[in-house]
């Protein structure tokens, strides 16, 4: 970028990290930027730097390279690993540009020598933020592609009665309420529903209700303010207010407490949110699209799930059908899946022979499109030649789940044995949950240890009790 003098266009509302150790500089950089009407947020040393950045968006970081601790570069390394997406202008002193620098240069980050010229400073960062701009509009046109060529297989007929009324309330700004079991692509429903919606071009913030802990849900979603408890150094906005613009989805929902089902029904109601420890009401303005595989209306009668909340967030309810019901659609998943992998794995297109299409349709996919994939996917690794085999893909044994609903014709005679899910399944998800009991059985139920033993995070082990509904006795020792 060279130092032109032409008026310099900021992005407005910006937000941009300024990163030294020298409290003077910073204030100048503060100044600066506020005066061309930029957010800015300020760390006294890298390390701090990377607190700021992991407690709230920022859209680019200026920072100064000669710090005590880990300094500009390892900050710079710290961002390519973390924040891919958020550019970094360095700041070195001049005739002492480090190697570092000058390598880093031919990536996203630029560099200025100090002392700066605080015309070409703000040149460069409106246009490091101009080119992610730019990539902004590409990303919304892909979004507006046919909804076939993202949610795939459309042929069977409860799933073109599906597309329709997707099609119907895309468009639209109602909040969803997205039904049915793992693996059918609820979340993929709910991308799709957000762009091709009048929002795409806001931000889509999925927040996990099941997988994160309730005590910190609450300050997940809605932030906190400075010392509202023990570890809150800093202000922090909640994933709610990230949303503002955009569409918030409320994953597993069914598994939220009853307080956090008030205060979101407050929110829904007063479409206002106050921080943790806040009094003030801030508006968040944004479609709210909430899924789940339990069963919400029977969690309703039984007096766990409010009502009241309920219905607000079932304004249209989409229900996607388990893959049993919709077999028809296995041949055209198939397909495409094993184009995808295919051309991932750099190969020429591997195709299924009508033997393994065969034991595809007879399959129950207890774990729905999720399982098939998986299964394809695993399936293009193993396949020697260019067609997909049985032996390929190992399904021929299983029967892990009893299916409520009998197949539409399937094209072969099943090949599944009614065996009981367990020891001799080889179903990847089978397999999965018969090891997660062991563990816990064998360390005395605490989760910590049990997820040391798999080699797992606690967080994900969390998300699979909750997954395969494992009950703990006396529940939970380790929290
Ligand atoms: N119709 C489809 N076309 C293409 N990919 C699909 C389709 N349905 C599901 N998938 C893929 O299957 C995987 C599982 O889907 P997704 O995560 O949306 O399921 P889910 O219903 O949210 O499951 P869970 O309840 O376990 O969270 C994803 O990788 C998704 O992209
Ligand atoms: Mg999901």
């Amino acid at each position: 970028m060279e130092n032109t003098k032409q008026p310099v266009q900021p992005c407005p509302n910006a937000t941009i990290l300024v990163v030294d150790d020298d409290k003077n500089i910073l204030q100048v950089l503060e100044a600066r930027l506020a005066f061309a009407k930029y957010k800015t947020l300020t760390a006294r040393s890298a390390e701090e730097a990377v607190e700021v950045l992991a407690s709230q968006p920022v859209d680019l970081v200026v920072s100064d390279v000669k710090m005590p601790g880990m300094g500009g570069v390892g900050l710079l390394r710290e961002v390519l690993a973390q924040w891919p997406q958020v550019p970094v202008i360095l700041l070195t002193a001049y005739g002492s540009i480090p190697d570092a620098v000058s390598t880093i240069r031919s990536g996203a980050a630029d560099y200025l020598t100090k002392p700066f010229d605080g015309h070409q400073l703000l040149e460069k960062i409106a246009g490091l933020l101009g080119k992610a701009a730019d990539k902004a509009p590409a990303k919304a046109r892909q979004g507006k592609s046919a909804l076939s060529d993202q949610l795939w297989g459309g042929k069977s007929p409860v799933m073109r009665e599906f597309y329709g009324l997707m099609e119907r309330v895309a468009p639209t700004d109602v909040a969803v309420l997205i039904l049915g079991e793992s693996g059918t692509g609820k979340e993929l429903i709910a991308r799709i529903l957000h762009d091709q919606g009048p929002r795409a071009k806001g931000p889509f913030v999925i927040v996990d209700c099941g997988s994160t802990q309730p005590t910190l849900l609450e300050s997940e979603l809605f932030g906190h303010v400075k010392g509202s408890f023990t570890h809150a150094v800093r202000d922090k906005k909640g994933l709610m207010e990230e949303a503002d613009g955009g569409t918030l989805v409320l994953d597993e929902i069914g598994n939220i407490s009853p307080e956090m089902q008030t205060r979101l029904l407050r929110f829904l109601q007063e479409r206002t949110i106050r921080r943790v420890g806040d009094t003030r009401a801030i508006p968040v303005n944004c479609r709210v699209i909430a899924a789940t595989n339990a069963d919400l209306p029977a969690l309703v009668k039984k007096g766990e799930f409010r009502e009241d909340l309920y219905f607000r967030l079932k304004v249209v309810t989409l229900r996607v059908p388990p893959l049993r019901e919709r077999k028809e659609d296995i041949p055209l998943l198939t397909e495409r899946f094993l184009e995808a992998f295919s051309q991932a794995q750099n190969r020429p297109k591997v195709t299924a022979s009508p033997e393994t299409l065969r034991v595809l349709m007879a399959h129950s996919w207890p774990g729905n499109v999720r399982e098939l994939k998986h299964a394809l996917e695993s399936g293009v690794v193993f396949c020697r030649g260019q067609v997909l085999e049985p032996c390929d893909i190992q399904l021929e044994q299983v029967q892990a789940l009893p299916t409520p609903t009998p197949a539409p014709a399937p094209a072969a005679a099943p090949v599944e044995a009614a065996a009981p899910a367990g020891a001799d399944s080889l179903s990847l998800e089978d397999n999965e949950h018969q090891a997660i009991l062991r563990a816990l059985e064998r360390t005395a139920w605490v989760k910590k240890t049990a997820a040391d033993l798999l080699g797992i995070s606690r967080r994900a082990i969390h998300y699979k009790i909750k997954k395969y509904n494992i009950q703990i006795p006396g529940k939970d020792q380790d929290e």
